[in-house]
């Protein structure tokens, strides 16, 4: 594995620029308390890390994760020497074991999640995420586990590729993309991210100012790839074990499947009940919502238009006494 966790690691490296998106709102929506014991799920670059660290004092301390080994081999280098920060590499849907095995259930002040990709991952041609750049078909977050998306492409029925396409990516050709797959893969795998932009290029029409015809089913397959709706569902349920009482829950997502899912959760376990009340019984324990819902202003976008599309939402746990 260290052999693996070498690949493509360069501090000089471009692609290691990456603006945090909804910076300054992100951290104060997390109350960050001098002494108190933070999670960043999604440590990227660590922008929201470095944030998080300049706020706390001596006794305070993150813990981050990612799935990336590139990201956390730059995070090892960029915060040795600060031993307020743990980088874990691993998923935020593992977060409750970690925090039961460390003893910090029930302790954590403030959970952050900042969903989707990095700029540095969209930038590096051999992590398969963008169309934009000839690279293998890969897409995978943690590129040290898993099945690649050629390799899910290359077995896949057409209906589930359909189904994804659809699902995730609002594709309306997706029966037409899946089967122009399944006949392609007959006569030649498709290998690379030209390979398949070019294959989706032959079917949806480019229209002027709309974005690349690649667009929604390469996000679509990276969501299906790397299991990304499963993650989120998972680790929000865990996170309510994970926060102490008056902790903060802090999600910004990329896509309107992401976002209702967030939404759905803090309603569900909003106190007072927000309209439309579940039909289930409302669970304990609860939270109350600190931020409905952010979105960037126009500066923000103009400095960084991957933040678009961001939404942030912000709850508090209450525990029942
Ligand atoms: C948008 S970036 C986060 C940027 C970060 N907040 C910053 O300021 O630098 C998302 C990061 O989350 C990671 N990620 C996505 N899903 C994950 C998961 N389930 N568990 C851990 N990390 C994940 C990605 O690998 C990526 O590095």
């Amino acid at each position: 594995m260290a052999a693996v966790l070498q690949r493509s690691v360069s501090p000089l490296m471009p692609s290691n620029r990456h603006i945090s998106v909804l910076y300054d709102a992100a951290l104060d929506a997390m109350g960050v308390r001098e002494d108190g014991c933070y999670i960043d799920g999604t440590f990227g670059r660590g922008g929201h890390t470095a944030g998080l660290l300049e706020r706390l004092g001596p006794s305070g301390q993150v813990i981050a994760f990612d799935k990336d080994p590139t990201a956390c081999q730059a995070g090892w280098v960029r915060f040795k020497g600060d031993p307020r920060l743990r980088l874990v590499h691993g998923g935020f849907e593992t977060l409750g074991a970690w925090a039961s095995e460390a003893g910090l259930s029930g302790q954590v002040d403030g959970i952050l999640l900042d969903l989707g990709v990095s700029s540095p991952q969209l930038d590096d041609a051999e992590r398969g995420f963008s169309f934009m750049r000839p690279g293998p078909l890969d897409m995978r977050m943690d590129f040290t586990t898993g099945e690649t998306a050629a390799q899910w492409l290359a077995r896949a029925d057409a209906r589930e590729i359909a189904d994804v396409l659809w699902r995730y990516g609002d594709e309306r050709q997706s029966r037409r993309i899946a089967a122009a797959i399944l006949q392609q893969r007959d006569e030649r795998p498709l290998r690379t991210t030209a390979d398949l932009a070019a294959l989706i290029e032959g079917i949806v029409r480019r229209k002027p100012g709309a974005s690349h015809p690649a667009t929604r089913s390469f996000q679509a397959i990276r969501m299906h790839v790397n299991r990304e709706l499963e993650a989120l569902e998972s680790a929000l349920e865990q996170s309510m074990d994970v926060l102490a009482d008056g902790g903060r829950l802090v999600v910004i997502t990329f896509h309107s499947l992401e976002d209702r899912i967030v939404k759905r959760f803090m309603r569900q376990y909003a106190e007072p009940p927000l309209p439309p009340v579940p039909a289930a019984p409302r669970p304990e324990p609860s939270l109350d919502l600190v931020i409905r819902k952010r979105r960037p202003g126009p500066d923000e976008i103009a400095e960084n238009p991957r933040a678009r599309s961001a939404t942030l939402r912000a709850a508090e746990r209450r525990r029942r006494r």
